[in-house]
């Protein structure tokens, strides 16, 4: 095991009906705040009625500022800044997924900094003086709730960009499973593939004597799989929707990386995809995963077959580790067809035209991941393996 330093101070409030203490956990930060959510849903479903509410109750001014897409853009963040700017706002709060809240983040780091905070994405430039965010979770999936990253895209040349700092922390998080019943297939099976991926790139590590991390992730994968399959069969199943929101927090607050390399090639290799295509994030990791688990597999046969047998219960052939390695690949790539997430850039509709670009750029600042080191042709390599 690593040396490590982890501090995850996100105050997690967990549960029904959490979402109506959200004035009282903000006011203890500020009385005036701006408000960040995306499109429509948080309208439609009743959720903003009762966070405008459970503030106006705590006598907290707001500011609002909606319409944060998927894929947050830069636009919208500078939008912000200035808001927050113009009428002295000292909080942030973002009520709705991993877009709200990175977009959120982002503001944050942009208000009290004189420069563009597209540097803080671009450079090794660290935000002084950040903002405390809020947050009122309404998908399991990037796990931003809790991290200490954010992810922001500048349609200006479709770069999409991240920025990790534990300062962006958020102060609190609001999680009730409750709301997540109301999410489209599509969006809950993203979420699935986020969180499945968020495990997958920190178990794949050069790092020995990692069992305990290990076996907390296999564990996470094992009841992740097990309740994506009933939250399929009964949408509004609230103990299955409860495992997968915690766990969606969990595998990326950073507790399972301790004292282990992570690797990070694959989410890297797929803010391409959604840079340029504008994918769920979700939907392009379930691409790019397996591509990446077959070209890599051999770098550590014993990690692949030991994620075989714990995770997807395969037999173990003592004489021939490579055929078990290879059974736990397909055994996850067979998960994710099942269940309905694209395996093919061809089931997103993306054409085979731009790979050398993706690859080309997603190594522009040096190679990829860390398990094993990607350059450009084994990113391009990895990238024509997506397409049939
Ligand atoms: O915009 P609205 O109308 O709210 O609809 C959203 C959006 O269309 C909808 N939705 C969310 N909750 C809903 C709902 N619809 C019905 N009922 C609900 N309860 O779902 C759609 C997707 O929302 P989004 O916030 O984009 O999803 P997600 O949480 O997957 O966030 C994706 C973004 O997070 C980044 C990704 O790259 C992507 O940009 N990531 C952030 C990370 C981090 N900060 O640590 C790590 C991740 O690896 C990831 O890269
Ligand atoms: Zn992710």
């Amino acid at each position: 095991m690593d040396n490590f330093t982890f501090q995850s101070p996100t105050r997690i409030i967990f549960g029904k009906k959490t979402e109506l203490e959200v004035g009282k956990e903000t006011k203890k930060f500020s009385n005036k705040i701006l408000l960040h959510y995306g499109g429509s849903s948080i309208k439609k479903y009743g959720l903003y009625d009762k966070v405008i509410k459970s503030l106006k109750d705590e006598n907290i001014e707001i500011f609002e500022l909606g319409g944060v897409k998927p894929n947050p853009r830069l636009d919208l963040v500078y939008e912000g800044i200035k808001i927050c700017r113009d009428n002295n706002i000292n909080f942030i709060l973002a009520v709705g997924g991993g877009s709200a809240i990175d977009s959120a983040k982002a503001i944050a780091c942009g208000v009290n900094y004189q420069g563009d905070v597209w540097d803080f994405y671009t450079t090794d430039k660290k935000a002084g003086n950040v903002l405390p965010i809020g947050v009122v979770l309404t998908i399991p999936a990037a796990g931003s709730e809790a991290s200490n990253g954010s992810v922001i895209t500048r349609e200006e040349g479709l770069l999409k960009k991240d920025y990790v700092d534990d300062a962006i922390r958020p102060v609190f998080a609001i999680l009730n499973p409750e709301l997540t019943f109301t999410l489209p297939t599509e969006q809950t099976l993203c979420g699935i593939s986020d969180i499945f991926a968020h495990g997958l790139e920190r178990y794949f590590t050069n790092t020995q004597n990692v069992d305990f991390t290990d076996r907390l992730i296999e564990g996470a994968f094992k009841s992740l799989i097990n309740n994506a399959y009933i939250v399929l069969e009964k949408p509004s199943d609230y103990a299955a929707r409860a495992e997968i929101m915690w766990i969606g927090l969990v595998m990326h607050n950073g507790l399972f990386g301790t004292g282990r390399e992570e690797d990070w090639g694959s989410h890297a290799i797929e803010h391409e995809l959604s840079a340029i295509y504008d994918i769920a994030h979700g939907a392009g990791l379930s691409i790019v995963f397996p591509a990446w688990m077959k070209y890599v597999y051999k770098h550590d046969l014993n990690r692949f077959a030991q994620f075989a047998v714990r995770v997807f219960g395969a037999e173990r052939y003592f004489n021939d580790i490579e055929r078990t390695a290879l059974e736990g690949i397909k055994r996850l790539e067979n998960f994710y067809k099942e269940i309905g997430l694209p395996t093919k850039l061809k089931d997103v509709n993306i054409p085979d035209t731009l790979l050398e670009e993706m690859a080309n750029k997603s190594t522009a600042d040096g190679p990829l991941g860390h398990f094993v080191k990607l350059e450009t042709k084994d990113v391009l390599n990895i990238l024509k393996m997506t397409i049939r």
